[in-house]
């Protein structure tokens, strides 16, 4: 069996073991039409708060599924590429053969960003500044220098999110590279946009292996409910703001460690821990002083996540051809089998998306605090296709907090305080 065929072998056996594991679990909860206003009961976080209707994506936590259009992540994993699946969450439907030619060349062309954007990266200490800041930085730049970026009507915004998928491929690539001290590359519109995001970073042609890896990393990081850095771009895009600054935004809203900043923090973790034999006393003290364990735990997962079940098996498969990484896998596998024991049927606490990417994009020659920016990179398709979903029927948002400081005092002059 080749390399290629072994993983997506790996993908249908881990989408087998997904249905057999959760068959029990209740049916879907969040479907269906919704008619305004909406009674629900809302925690902390607005968890439970119903912002708006899509048919972009939906994320059932108890069975762990995770859909684009209705189409399973499983299917997509194994049998799809990052521009078609980004042309499935922006279009709404997969395309045909000649419509996906066309989208791919679009993209490819794209690709190629203005010389003044990677100028201003160049300028930025981008070497020691978080990527994730250069990143929003030359996304809020792109905006600055096209022309169109206050344009009003659906299909221009359109095209700037398709200039946005392509560019900040780029982007990162540049930012990886000057990070390297190298200079960038130009992109090369003939690759597709994983192989093409792999060799600006990493300055080689990577092998076929390698850019199926990256491209299905891309596919299961392109979109995910109602996430923190999805709502930012609602949110942002509500107030009728531009498709560049909306993405600014959502990048600024990824980067934390509590979202996508965690794939970086987990490497940091497994560093900390040093080996397999450390794990039990490492999770102990983690425990006792309640600290979080990174890639673990979901708003809305109760069940395996669906991309941690690819990414699991897909990482090991890699450590196996990359001797430098395998103690590394080795010392996350078990304390994933720790943090599963205490937490797992208590707590229903499994990995996340983010406890085994980093390992992989690691194994793929990617510095640790560029794993960030390669979930923005293919993100930015589920962020531009809901907001352009919800702009068809926009509402600014504006919820409500309560007050709860005083509320008569009297104005005290600056000379008698
Ligand atoms: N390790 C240990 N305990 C945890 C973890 C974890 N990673 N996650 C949740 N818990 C516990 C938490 O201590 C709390 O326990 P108790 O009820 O006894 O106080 C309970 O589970 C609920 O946790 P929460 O923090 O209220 O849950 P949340 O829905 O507000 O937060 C989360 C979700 C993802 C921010 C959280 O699980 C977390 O901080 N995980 C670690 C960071 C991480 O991996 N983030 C990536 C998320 S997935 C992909 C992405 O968005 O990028």
């Amino acid at each position: 069996m080749s390399e290629l065929d072994r993983i997506n072998e790996l993908i249908h056996q881990a989408a087998e073991k997904a249905r057999m594991e959760t068959s029990d679990e209740p049916e879907p909860q969040y479907v269906g039409e919704l008619t305004w206003p909406v009674k629900v009961e809302i925690g902390q976080g607005l968890e439970g708060a119903i912002a708006g209707s899509t048919k972009v994506g939906y994320v059932n936590g108890a069975k762990g599924w995770l859909i684009y259009r209705g189409f399973n992540i499983f299917d997509l994993a194994e049998k799809s590429n990052y521009e078609e699946t980004a042309y499935l969450l922006l279009f709404g439907r997969l395309p045909k053969e000649a419509e996906l030619h066309d989208f791919k060349r679009r993209v490819g062309e794209y690709r190629v960003v203005p010389a003044d954007v990677i100028r201003i990266l160049q300028t930025l200490p981008t070497a020691r500044a978080h990527p994730m800041t250069a990143l929003q930085t030359a996304t809020a730049a792109l905006g600055a220098l096209d022309p169109t970026t206050d344009a009003a009507d659906i299909a221009t915004k359109r095209e700037h999110s398709i200039k946005l998928i392509a560019q900040l491929g780029t982007l990162i690539g540049a930012i990886a590279a000057i990070r390297q001290g190298r200079a960038p590359l130009d992109p090369d519109p003939s690759l597709s946009h994983a192989a093409d995001i792999l060799r600006m970073m990493t300055g080689k042609a990577p092998s076929p292996m390698d850019e199926r890896i990256m491209d299905i990393g891309l596919i299961l990081h392109a979109d995910h409910g109602c996430n923190a850095s999805t709502f930012t771009c609602m949110v942002v895009n509500s107030s009728l703001s531009d498709m560049y600054s909306t993405v600014a935004a959502g990048i600024a809203s990824l980067k934390g460690p509590l979202h996508g900043g965690a794939n970086e923090h987990v490497l940091y973790m497994l560093d900390e821990i040093g080996s397999p034999d450390n794990v039990k006393d490492w999770y102990q003290k983690a425990a006792a002083q309640k600290r979080k364990v990174m890639g673990f735990g979901h708003r809305v997962y109760r069940a395996y996540d669906p991309r941690a079940r690819i990414l699991g098996p897909l990482s090991h498969l890699i450590a196996e051809a990359h001797p430098e990484i395998r103690p590394m896998w080795e010392t996350a596998a078990t304390l994933e089998q720790v943090v599963i024991e205490h937490l797992g049927k208590e707590k229903k606490i499994f990995p996340n998306v983010d406890y085994w990417s980093g390992i992989v994009y690691k194994a793929l020659g990617i510095e640790t605090k560029m794993f960030t920016p390669i979930f923005a990179a293919s993100r930015v398709a589920g962020w531009t296709a809901r907001v352009l979903e919800y702009l068809e029927n926009n509402r600014i948002f504006r919820p409500r907090v309560t007050y709860t400081g005083p509320i008569k005092l009297d104005y005290v002059p600056l000379s008698e305080r």
